[in-house]
């Protein structure tokens, strides 16, 4: 096909490569909605669990299939031995990767990894939607020298993480704010990772390749790395009266501002608004006010970026919620991937369900023909 005859949507921008019946995305109103549930709703009237119930069921739990859900999620916190022993092995790698491999190995483990049937998905689903945090912590525990701890039953997801990190209870806060941030990461429509996640399902590999795939594709600075960066970006600008002058700088250079900017987004990300608040309360709370006041700085300087589409993104706030609760930068996207398992997983399912190979097609800008030169000859 010559170059004339087909219009090429580089970045697959704008365009719809299937129907989805999980999340819908308004960008120009500043949007989003899980199964029709506004996030804002989800984000302060519901819990982690039962959104994941939701995503994966389609409809909100009653309270007891929501209590055997929760349940067969408490049931799942454990890591098989060998999946110890490869985190063990690859420990000095950055999180993303040591997630990556231990995704790829619970593969190996688990009893329906090649079934690719609906209830095979889904206990499939529940099963990783708990390991996931389960790698990441024990990761945490093991690189720094300490054991790693076995999940409590009597705690919820998000406490439960922040448990297994660090080895003691968070408070109802922390714990609270570490489930909000889950929620409002837990499915994002077509996004770089959950599109790489269909890609490989849609081979009808198994989902623990599907997300062992979505790992990869959120670990770029593009798409998940953002949370680490826009924390790095406000320890260089150190303090808030330094922010109009980096942004300029920044700006002047033609690099992106970290927690800025969104494919599909013009408004503000909808998703924002709940951290700020967070990061407002945690950073007076901690005795670090300046954090906050950093952040609104830069919000101020990006003003004129505003009108151009260009706001705030959920990745502004959350890394700055992860530092205040003293967790390392490295372990910022990670925590991204902990809260969109229920949405690499849901959408592994759907591809599943309805499936058909993913391929598109790329017109070739190459040489010509050329006749092939022998190697004496070149
Ligand atoms: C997310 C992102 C990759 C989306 O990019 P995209 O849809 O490909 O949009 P583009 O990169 O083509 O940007 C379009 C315009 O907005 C500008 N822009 C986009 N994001 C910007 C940012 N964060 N800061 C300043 N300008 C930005 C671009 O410079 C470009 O301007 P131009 O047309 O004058 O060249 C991009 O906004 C970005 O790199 N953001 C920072 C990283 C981040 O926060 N990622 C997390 C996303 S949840």
């Amino acid at each position: 096909m010559s170059e004339e005859k087909v219009e090429i949507h580089r970045g697959l921008k704008g365009v719809y490569f299937d129907r989805s019946a999980v999340s819908s995305i308004d960008g120009k109103a500043g949007e989003l909605r899980y199964r029709g549930y506004s996030i804002h709703d989800l984000a302060t009237r519901s819990t982690f669990e039962e959104t994941c119930y939701l995503l994966l069921h389609g409809e909100l739990p009653t309270a007891d299939q929501l209590s055997d859900f929760d349940q067969a999620l408490r049931a799942e916190r454990t890591l098989p031995d060998g999946v110890m022993d490869v985190i063990d092995a690859v420990q000095s790698a950055h999180p993303m990767e040591v997630l990556r491999t231990g995704i790829s190995a619970l593969g190996a483990f688990d009893p329906d990894v090649d079934d690719n049937s609906l209830d095979a998905a889904l206990r499939k689903s529940v099963r990783l939607i708990s390991q996931v945090p389960a790698i990441v912590a024990a990761h945490q525990r093991i690189r720094t020298g300490l054991d790693p701890v076995p999940g409590d039953p009597a705690l919820g997801h998000a406490a439960n993480f922040l448990y297994m990190l660090k080895g003691e209870a968070p408070s109802e806060d922390a714990a609270q704010l570490m489930d909000v941030d889950m929620i409002l990461h837990a499915e994002h429509g077509a996004n770089a990772s959950s599109f790489t996640a269909r890609v490989v399902a849609g081979t009808q590999a198994n989902l623990h390749a599907s997300m062992t795939a979505a790992v990869g594709a959120l670990s770029g600075p593009s798409h998940g790395g953002a949370a680490e960066n826009v924390m790095k970006m406000a320890q260089e600008i150190g303090e808030p009266e330094n922010a109009a002058d980096y942004v300029k700088a920044q700006r002047k250079a033609r690099i992106p501002i970290m927690g800025f900017g969104h494919r599909v987004y013009k408004a503000e990300d909808p998703r924002a608004r709940h951290l700020r608040d967070g990061v407002k309360r945690l950073s007076i709370e901690m005795g670090e006010p300046k954090w906050y006041a950093i952040l609104e700085a830069v919000v101020e300087a990006m003003q004129p970026y505003a009108r151009k589409g260009i706001n705030v993104n959920v990745d502004f706030y959350a890394g700055v919620v992860y530092h205040l609760h003293g967790i390392p930068e490295d372990l910022f996207v990670p925590i991204f991937a902990i809260g969109r398992v229920p949405g690499w997983a849901v959408q592994g399912v759907e591809q599943f369900e309805k499936n058909i190979l993913i391929r598109p097609l790329t017109v070739y800008n190459g040489p010509g023909f050329r006749d092939y030169v022998a190697m004496e000859d070149r």
